[in-house]
């Protein structure tokens, strides 16, 4: 009996130590985690007070104001865009909205605002005109003289080209409004070229995706070493080509298109981020590609690495039938 009961004992002693040294394990680990989120909530309060102070000397350097930079990026967070997943599905939509505007019953006209040296919309099978305003005389000739893809080429300034009276069905304005001091006045233009059911269609570098935002604040010098000796365009910024300067003036960005409509009673037919577009080829592509995430992870999320520009069709009116 007594070897029984000391038996017992001692398996109730060694339940009791096992239970004993699973209680401080447990200690142990909820310590340990409470230690690791400690830290991590450090660690990412600390990345974004640095990533701000550093946002701030850059705002200074490049003359923006801090507000300039949050306006866009507090805009940029406030819904999930919408991404393409491949260019082909990027210019169905806008050869979608351009041949919609065939039901008009005449010849859609079409104004290609900042037309620069290409246009890349297979626009076949739909009967349309195109006019081309570009400031760069080089790339303009290459488009009336080489690709000849336009019905008329202007070399003017958005700024201040007269276009008379006027009107189009479709205004494409793709890559150009960053390079505009001046934007908003280039946008009222833009818009009053447009017919009452004519579609205005953007293309903008979004400031709130990583790469949007680096070209915002870093000056042109560095858009044109990228361009060289990253992507290998060995004409880059020469006449003709790009990197053009930058500007972005605060309607550059998604709040700024979106308030910009909401203000001027334009309804936003479609908005699109790109999914797809990874500049650059082998190694440069790496580069930028983890460049993009570690700007991600330093902005505490609030710069995507998924999309890097964004693309609007605006209506003035509703189509007509
Ligand atoms: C990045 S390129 C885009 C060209 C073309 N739209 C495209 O998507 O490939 C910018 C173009 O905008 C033109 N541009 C910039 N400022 C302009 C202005 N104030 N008036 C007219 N064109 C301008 C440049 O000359 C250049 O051809």
């Amino acid at each position: 009996m007594e070897g029984v009961r000391g038996g017992l004992a001692k398996n109730r002693d060694f339940q009791l130590n096992y239970a004993a040294r699973a209680v401080r394990v447990a200690k142990g680990v909820a310590s340990g985690l409470n230690v690791g989120l400690v830290l991590c909530a450090k660690v990412s309060i600390n990345t974004s007070a640095t990533f701000e102070m550093v946002i701030v000397l850059v705002s200074r350097l490049r003359q923006m104001s801090f507000a300039e930079y949050s306006y866009c990026e507090k805009r940029a967070v406030v819904s999930q865009i919408r991404l393409f997943s491949s260019e082909s599905e990027q210019t169905a939509l806008i050869r979608g909205f351009i041949a919609q505007q065939v039901q008009i019953g005449r010849r859609v006209e079409i104004l290609e605002a900042g037309c620069g040296s290409s246009w890349l919309i297979d626009l076949g099978g739909i009967n349309y005109s195109l006019t081309g305003v570009d400031l760069d005389a080089v790339a303009l000739s290459k488009r009336v003289n080489v690709t000849k893809d336009l019905d008329e080429g202007i070399h003017a300034d958005l700024r201040k080209v007269d276009l008379g009276d006027r009107q189009f069905d479709v205004v494409y304005n793709s890559f150009v409004l960053e390079h505009i001091s001046g934007a908003e006045i280039v946008l009222d233009r833009l818009v009053s070229w447009l017919r009452p059911s004519g579609v205005l269609i953007i293309l903008i570098p979004d400031p709130g995706s990583a790469y949007g935002f680096v070209t915002k604040m870093t000056p042109h010098w560095f858009h044109v070493f990228f361009y060289r000796f990253l992507l290998g365009k060995v004409d880059a910024g020469k006449p003709g080509h790009a990197p053009y300067r930058t500007f972005y003036d605060p309607v550059v960005s998604r709040g700024g298109i979106l308030d910009y409509c909401a203000e001027h009673g334009l309804t936003v037919e479609a908005e699109f981020g790109d999914g797809y577009w990874k500049p650059g080829t082998g190694f440069a592509k790496i580069i930028v590609g983890f460049s993009k995430w570690a700007i991600k992870i330093l902005s505490g999320g609030r710069l995507s690495d998924r999309h890097t520009y964004l693309l609007y069709v605006i209506r003035r009116g509703s189509l007509e039938r």
